[in-house]
């Protein structure tokens, strides 16, 4: 009962939390074109902003390998370089232009371990304004089952604002 209370609450300080910091990125790239200054605002800002975010980043499509995530902007320890579409949690994002929510990185066929430390992870796919798709934004934590819809939901809206607008 106290834990369902207490997941409870996380949740409704990580919808507070989300909405708040929604509002600060709109305010910060308000007039700023630049995909690579709106990649790297958007990440550091949500890095800063939650406990359970342990690697931040942009995994950007590559113009001349166009099946290929090359990584960009992001916060955390050294991220692989390169990542094919359909490997890994980021590949199958991109592979399917779905949103992945993974409660155990171990349990993910083909999971691609930059940092052993990494436990659970959602990654969103982004499109631009056209639709096609440009990156997926990837969270990982150092804790199991860190995420859950309210991240999911929360990132999809902030990057669709941010990149499809
Ligand atoms: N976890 C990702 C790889 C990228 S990093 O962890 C920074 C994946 O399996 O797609």
């Amino acid at each position: 009962m106290a834990e369902a209370f207490n997941d409870l609450t996380l949740s409704a300080d990580r919808e507070v939390r989300y909405a708040e910091v929604a509002a600060e990125i709109a305010s910060v790239l308000d007039g700023e074109p630049n995909l690579t200054a709106r990649m790297a605002t958007v990440a550091s800002m949500l890095a800063a902003s939650f406990d359970h975010y342990f690697w931040t980043g942009f995994y950007v499509v590559d113009p001349d390998k166009p099946d290929e995530l090359v990584v960009g902007p992001y916060q955390g320890t050294l991220g692989c370089l390169r990542i094919a579409f359909g490997r890994g949690v980021c590949g199958a994002a991109a592979a399917t232009g779905k949103t992945q929510l993974v409660q155990d990185v171990h349990a993910f066929p083909g999971h691609i371990a930059c940092d052993s430390r990494s436990r659970s992870e959602v990654v969103v796919p982004v499109f631009g304004p056209d639709g096609v798709l440009i990156a997926v934004f990837d969270v990982d934590s150092d804790q199991p089952a860190a995420f859950d819809e309210t991240d999911a939901r929360w990132l999809e809206r902030i990057l669709a604002r941010v990149f499809s607008g």
